[in-house]
């Protein structure tokens, strides 16, 4: 599966930064590299760009995409460890284009997306931490509740979380159609006919 990421808002970015010959960047997400090639582009051989992700496949892709910029550097951690993660460096700017990758979302693997069944993990990095089964089949309803409100703005939170204890009671979950089921079970049919007519998928919804 190939990385085919639009760059959000590049001009944007590329007049905010206005990168010259021989400065030094950091790139927090680097996702498919598309932002960083630019921002090398415009540096040219003199410039320095470190790459940051947490997903070891996004390091992997923008590594073969750039590998034609000397000054380019893949980083695999955390932007928010970039003080350990890059000591000493002294940067003329930054960029974080926040978000899940369309990468993540069409690799059915990588458990993000309800368009195919698939394990369910979601993890930007798979290296480390617990996968998205571990979590619901673990977390308390109330805690489930709070992050669907406080992350997903999620009018039905309550529901959704009684009905995960009651599922993950009959059988653990492990795919995302499992996660699905109990959603679609959460919900009443009214509202998830209105939804797929008019504000499906439920990011979209007013
Ligand atoms: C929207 S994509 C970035 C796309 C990139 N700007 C491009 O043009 O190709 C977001 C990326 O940020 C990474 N990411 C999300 N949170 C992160 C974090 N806390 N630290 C490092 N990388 C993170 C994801 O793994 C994903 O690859």
């Amino acid at each position: 599966m190939a990385f085919h990421h639009i760059p959000v808002l590049l001009n944007e970015v590329l007049e905010a930064l206005n990168p010259q010959p021989g400065e030094t960047y950091a790139d927090g997400t680097l996702g498919g590299g598309g932002h960083s090639g630019e921002i090398l582009k415009r540096m040219g051989e003199t410039g320095t760009l470190y790459g940051i992700d947490r997903d070891e496949a996004a390091i992997a892709a923008a590594t073969e995409r750039l590998k034609s910029y000397p000054g380019f550097h893949a980083v695999h951690g955390n932007f928010h460890d970039v003080k350990e993660l890059l000591p000493g460096v002294r940067l003329n700017g930054g960029l974080l284009d926040l978000g899940v990758s369309s990468f993540q979302l069409d690799t059915p693997d990588r458990g993000f997306s309800y368009h195919e069944d698939a394990p369910l993990d979601m993890r930007m990095d798979t290296t480390q931490g617990m996968t998205a089964a571990e979590y619901v089949n673990t977390v308390s309803e109330r805690d489930f509740c709070q992050a669907l409100r406080d992350y997903g703005d999620e009018k039905w939170a309550a529901r959704i979380a009684q009905m995960l204890m009651e599922k993950r009671a009959q059988k653990p979950l492990k795919t995302t159609a499992d996660l699905v089921a109990v959603v679609d079970a959460a919900i009443p049919k009214a509202v998830r006919r209105k939804w797929s007519t008019t504000n499906w998928p439920p990011w979209k919804r007013p």
